[in-house]
């Protein structure tokens, strides 16, 4: 079989003409990044890459999928990094729950305050077939942990004692206030392990618990990681011998054309799909992108894009709306292609008769895909030649390790959020929430500001 590849004909075009990877300024830090690159991965810090946690979930993990096999229903409770991922394994590898006729097991993801539909499981769901996933790496977020009291009292209330068989939490191993209920209450755990942020677990238990619930072959999508990162963990590369094993790693490249985008005032990175089942792959990186790298007044958005259904929704603002965007565009020529058209089509669509469904799907990829590139979006095509778990897994490994790099080349933490730390203070305090004066009186005065008759306006 063929590899899947990046091609990057059209990757250094527009604004970036004339530089390559080769070429570009930012090249000159492979060295003393390929160092940083092994001072950190000796030192534990990118275990997305080296993975040192696996033995360990493996043999972990299948005791845990036993004890919740019976179960029809996996309610999880988390959000951002602690849901993205296993939402978009969900979508991509477990289609039948969003097909008629599935007779279980169902996968239930809440990762909003949503009081209609959290009651809404809570009203439907046996709590007899329903094991609860409460996944959080730092044990202490608001969101899931609201959740938690209210679902953990819906399960007392139906199964008195027996409650705790249907729990599992997934969380730090030794902090936090997960781990101490887990001890508290001898409940089922697994751990998150240290140094993997939530937008970077999702080939961990964070993932790979409800993955494996669905069926998903949880370790062919580790196996897909691992081999991208394969070339950068060879102890060969020691000394001088990481920074080209870096220059040549395909993440490398990524990052360095994803700076120079930004350098070139390209400041919105759409990442188009077209391999349908993989939608929800959008949402997953974009909290992965934005969250590591909108740092210092600095970064790129990332645009989830859907072929072909938003090449009749954004597709026009991305053709010719501001030269901002770069693009990553995802295609699989290997996908089932679906019915052929067959004789029966109307005289004037004769053309398709010998055409199958799927061909629609790759004749508008290309035709995007060669639009968006004549209306000056850089492009690097991200062409898969199958779209099974091991794809999965090196496309997931990919990307986590080429955010890393982009926010190394930013000169950028690309591993905290600290910005977004602020509006949950501010949300706690409005709760009444102890310790934030600050907030509080913050809070006071932004209220007041508001509503002035000058600054209403009916409608
Ligand atoms: O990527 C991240 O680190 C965040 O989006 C977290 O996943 C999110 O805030 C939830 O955190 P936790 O897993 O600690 O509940």
């Amino acid at each position: 079989m063929k590899s899947h590849h990046l091609d990057w004909t059209y990757a250094f075009s527009a604004r970036l003409k004339g530089i390559s990877v080769a070429a570009s300024a930012f090249t000159g830090r492979v060295e003393e990044l390929g160092r940083r690159l092994e001072d950190e991965l000796k030192q534990g810090l990118l275990p997305y890459l080296n993975m040192p946690f696996r033995t360990e979930l493996e043999e972990m993990l299948p005791a845990v999928l036993n004890a919740v096999a019976g179960y029809k229903h996996m309610l999880l409770l988390g959000i951002g990094g602690s849901a993205l991922g296993a939402r978009a394994l969900q979508k991509a590898f477990f289609p039948a729950q969003d097909r008629p006729g599935h007779q279980g097991p169902w996968l239930w993801i809440a990762d909003n305050i949503d009081a209609d539909t959290l009651d809404a499981w809570m009203t439907s769901l046996d709590p007899r077939e329903t094991v609860v996933v409460v996944i959080s790496k730092s044990g202490g977020t608001i969101e899931t942990m609201a959740q938690y009291f209210l679902v953990r009292r819906w399960l007392r209330k139906h199964l008195g004692q027996a409650w705790k068989e249907h729990v599992v939490l997934v969380t730090d191993a030794e902090k936090g206030e997960l781990r101490a209920e887990a001890r508290q209450e001898t409940l089922a755990s697994l751990p998150v392990p240290d140094n993997l942020g939530g937008r970077y677990s999702v080939l961990s238990a964070v993932g790979l618990l409800p993955a494996a619930f669905m069926g998903i072959d949880w370790k062919g999508l580790l196996d897909g990681a691992a081999s991208v990162a394969a070339p950068l963990l060879n102890p060969l590369n020691e000394g001088s011998g990481m920074a080209s094993a870096l220059a040549r790693h395909p993440s490398w490249h990524m990052a360095v054309w994803a700076r120079e985008l930004m350098e070139h005032g390209y400041d919105e990175l759409i990442f188009f799909s077209y391999i349908p089942l993989w939608n929800y792959f959008g949402a997953w990186f974009s909290q992965l992108w934005a969250e590591s790298l909108g740092k210092d007044g600095k970064g790129s958005m990332p645009v989830p894009a859907v072929g072909v259904t938003d090449q009749h929704s954004v597709n026009q603002m991305f053709l010719d709306g501001p030269r901002n965007k770069g693009c990553l565009f995802l295609t699989c020529d290997g996908l089932y292609k679906g019915q052929a058209f067959g004789a029966d089509a109307p005289p004037k669509w004769n053309w398709l008769s010998d055409k199958y469904f799927g061909d629609l799907l790759q004749a508008e990829g290309l035709g995007t895909r060669m639009a968006l590139t004549q209306n000056q979006a850089p492009l690097v095509h991200v062409a898969m030649r199958e779209a099974g778990a091991n794809a999965a897994g090196k496309l997931m490994g990919l990307c986590m390790s080429a955010t890393i790099l982009t926010g190394w080349l930013m000169d950028i933490n690309p591993i905290d959020q600290p910005a977004v730390e602020g509006g949950k203070r501010l949300a706690n305090a409005r709760l009444g929430a102890p310790g934030l004066d600050d907030e509080q009186k913050a809070l006071t005065s932004f209220l007041a500001a508001e509503g002035s008759a000058k600054a209403l306006q009916s409608f």
